[in-house]
């Protein structure tokens, strides 16, 4: 009988493309995926390090599941509970000495291991592995080749780790060194995504701009050519993150101009717009230079949506630091962005500063810098209304027969639509603006006589021949 595998998902696209490979993994051990954690066989939370109380959402996450483990227990059966990903990593056996209920501790780099780390758990009773190794062998090399849950996009990982050390960031000592997979490891990746039905994919890396594979030529590939590649392959959308300034070179800036199916949004964080403060995070570039590079950028895709990363009250900042940053987000004009409070990461630079910023002034930038945000979104979505955009529909919406997709901005769109445009880029008229998605009306509509008739638009809706 089939072996039930739950797996929760912490932190960042990097995390969710691990989780998918790990199902991947177990899949051929009879492990299928089930929705909750009762009466799972096995429970992996993969874990994220990367903000303050990870570590501690974790453990309270265990608590519960030592119930449900208890209760599989009660029928004579076993549930082996894993903790994967950066708090793993991070934390260790520290993990097994506090939850008592946890069997495996792997870190991201070993969970090609995962059928053997079973079978050690399986051996005994209460044996516990741990393995948080940074191997010598590459864990794609060990990946299955199949994909079990493909969907209309999909996650692929080119690049992990990371060389930058950002004072604030755990994510070098969690992920380690930068490491590049080959290109013919990412077509081949790609091809089988591809011919598995997904439509778009978002090249994943902690720092992936910084890409430099081994190329079919024997020479290094950086992530324009890559995209170049990629996109001769049949793969309708490529999106890329997470990027440093410092690594956009001058191919990868033409790629948004070359390459059509390279999707006109950039999630390229800044962090600050404070040089003192750029300096202190060791973030290796200025305000001025991260507005040139968006120039440069914006002059190859002048349409191109922005989104970056902004971490307010790091040690020392001062108003004045931070109106920098309020300055900055006016002059570039976000089409999204992310922001958060700084928290010290043990083990960081920037954590042994003695110069930590109040609480309560930390909330109070960060609600400034959100409302900036936030009206900045609203009128890059704004300007929308009324304008036909080319939609991916990806999964069903939330009220019956509705579709949810994603615009080349990455916005988010609901429209009424049959379930046979899942998978389809489709033109939509944007009716409505929501703060955080659009609404849209499927403007082509391709009649398809097979479809039962519930399936089909309305006559009023269906104006169009594809
Ligand atoms: N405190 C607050 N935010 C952080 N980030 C990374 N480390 C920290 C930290 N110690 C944010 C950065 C990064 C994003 C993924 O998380 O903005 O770009
Ligand atoms: Fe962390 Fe990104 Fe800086 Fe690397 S570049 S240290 S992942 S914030």
């Amino acid at each position: 009988m089939a072996k039930k595998l739950f797996i929760k998902t912490y932190g960042c696209q990097m995390n969710v493309y691990d989780s998918a490979r790990m199902a991947d993994v177990l899949a051929p051990h009879g492990y299928g995926m089930t929705e909750t954690p009762e009466g799972a066989d096995m429970v992996i939370l993969n874990t994220c390090h990367i903000r303050e109380k990870a570590a501690e959402k974790v453990y309270s996450e265990l608590g519960r599941l030592r119930l449900h483990k208890q209760a599989k227990e009660e029928t004579g059966e076993r549930m082996i509970i894993a903790v994967a990903g950066c708090v793993a990593q991070a934390e260790g056996e520290e993990i097994i000495r506090r939850a008592a209920c946890v069997d495996m501790v792997f870190g991201p780099q070993t969970y090609h291991r995962l059928p053997e780390m079973i079978e050690r758990a399986n051996r005994a009773v209460g044996a516990k592995v741990v393995d948080t190794d940074f191997p010598a062998e590459d864990k794609f090399d060990f990946l299955p080749n199949h994909v079990t849950n493909p969907g209309v996009t999909a996650f692929l990982s080119i690049q992990e780790g990371c060389d930058k050390f950002c004072s604030f960031c755990v994510v070098p000592y969690t992920r380690g060194a930068e490491q590049s997979r080959s290109v013919a490891a990412i077509e081949a990746e790609a091809i089988r995504l591809v011919d598995a039905g997904v439509r778009e994919i978002t090249l994943l890396g902690q720092n992936v701009n910084a890409y430099h594979g081994a190329g079919p030529d024997g020479g290094e590939w950086g992530l324009g050519p890559l995209i170049e590649r990629l996109a001769s392959r049949g793969v309708q959308r490529i999106r890329y993150t997470t990027s440093h300034p410092r690594d956009m070179d001058d191919a990868l800036i033409a790629a948004h101009r070359d390459v059509p199916q390279l999707m006109p949004y950039l999630h390229l964080p800044v962090q600050s717009g404070s040089d003192r403060i750029l300096a202190m995070m060791n973030r290796k570039h200025t305000a001025d230079n991260y507005r040139r590079i968006v120039e440069r950028i914006r002059n190859a895709r002048p349409d191109i949506a922005l989104s970056s990363d902004f971490i307010v009250g790091f040690p020392g900042e001062t108003d004045r630091d931070f109106a920098d940053t309020l300055r900055l987000i006016s002059d570039i004009g976000y089409a999204q962005a992310y922001s958060f409070k700084y928290s010290a990461r043990p083990g960081t630079p920037a954590a042994a500063e003695d110069s930590h910023v109040a609480e309560a002034v930390k909330e109070d930038r960060l609600a400034t810098v959100q409302q900036l945000l936030r009206a900045q979104q609203t009128a890059f979505n704004e300007a929308y209304r009324g304008a036909r955009m080319s939609v991916l529909f990806d999964r069903p919406g939330r009220h019956p027969g509705q579709l949810a997709g994603r615009t080349q901005y990455l916005q988010a769109v609901h429209a009424d639509a049959p379930t046979r445009l899942i998978g389809a880029v489709v033109d939509c008229d944007i009716v409505d603006i929501r703060t955080t998605s659009l609404k849209g009306v499927v403007d082509i509509v391709e009649p398809d006589h097979n479809q039962p008739s519930q399936d089909r638009l309305g006559p009023q809706t269906e104006r169009a021949i594809a």
